[in-house]
């Protein structure tokens, strides 16, 4: 077996971040944590570095240093999404607070230490909330662009439209401006769309099977699920909500679920109307530079089977 892949996993937990974050805690064999930097988004930054802290002891994984990064966007206003995460970003379980500590030193430094430090083309990014992180480590050193094997995001929408308004989805529309300088910073990215994420229900009997496992993780992600999926549900109607974030990690497991295309993506950041968007060129009518592989369709069993096979392995 190859040697595992080197990630640095970038979050706003968030009960979806949270399955992520557990299904990269089940795949020791094929994931190298190297990492795991918190950023504002879900709920403000102490929550964020809280909450990753909280599921590396209920994981039993206070071996992954947690950093503390950027507190709010690069030029606007936080917004939070506390209405569908609760108040503590994490809320279903009762959790006791982390007695770990937060690593010494910022997130950016870490990212970019980390990148200037390992072989070139040997570290993944896995962004799972705003990008400014990501952007601030690009301004601070432009080099590590170079460095980075492949960047794995979740974030926007096209045909499917927005989340947080109309036209944007949510980790895009809190940093516009870091999501625009991300995707055209010459990095490979793959990006992982609510076109994508909304094939990817909580089904009932999906919940079920993980609570079944009754290991501690899998039973507070259980309860997770269920107070995250209630905001989509009551939205869509639907049997279960999108579970985002652990897309990101499953297409670093298993690329075959998935399907897509390279195409161009621009970030609008200017119409307050359409603030966020991702305008995806998925027909190719433009010529402008395919700068992100596109994942619009997912096997969405295989995937929850291969979430549940690895919190079993947590
Ligand atoms: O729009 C969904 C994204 O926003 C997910 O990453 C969720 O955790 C929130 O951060
Ligand atoms: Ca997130």
């Amino acid at each position: 077996m190859a040697a595992p892949r080197k990630i640095i996993i970038d979050t706003d937990p968030g009960q979806d971040d949270a399955a992520a974050i557990m299904l990269a805690f089940g795949s020791r064999a094929e994931l190298d944590i190297l990492g795991i930097t918190t950023v504002a988004g879900n709920v403000p930054l102490a929550l964020t570095a809280r909450n990753a802290r909280i599921l590396c002891e209920l994981c039993g994984r206070t071996d992954v240093r947690v950093f503390a990064g950027a507190d709010r966007p690069l030029a606007r206003p936080l917004v939070t999404a506390e209405h569908v995460h609760g108040k503590t970003g994490l809320d279903g379980p009762e959790l006791a607070e982390p007695s770990m500590p937060l690593a010494e030193g910022h997130a950016v430094d870490f990212i970019v230490e980390t990148l200037r430090r390992e072989p070139e083309g040997t570290v993944t990014l896995c962004t799972l909330g705003p990008l400014t992180n990501i952007a601030l480590a690009l301004e601070k050193a432009p080099d590590i662009a170079a460095r980075i094997r492949e960047l794995v995001m979740m974030g926007g929408g096209f045909f499917e439209g927005g989340n947080i308004t109309p036209a944007a989805e949510f980790n895009v529309y809190v940093d516009p401006e870091a999501a625009a300088r991300v995707l055209a910073a010459g990095i490979p990215i793959v990006m992982m769309p609510l076109d994508l994420t909304h094939r990817v229900l909580t089904l009932k009997t999906r919940v079920a099977k993980i609570r079944a496992l009754g290991s501690k993780p899998a039973l507070a992600l259980a309860e997770m699920l269920e107070f995250f999926e209630r905001f989509d549900v009551e939205k869509y109607g639907s049997d279960g909500g999108p579970l985002h974030d652990p897309t990101v990690i499953a297409y670093l497991l298993k690329p075959e679920l998935f399907q897509g295309r390279d195409c161009n993506v621009e970030i609008e950041t200017a119409s307050p109307l359409t603030l966020g968007m991702t305008v995806v060129d998925w027909w190719h009518v433009t010529d402008r530079p395919k700068n992100a592989r596109v994942m619009r369709f997912i096997d969405d069993q295989g995937f929850f089977d291969l979430l549940t096979e690895r919190l079993a392995a947590i």
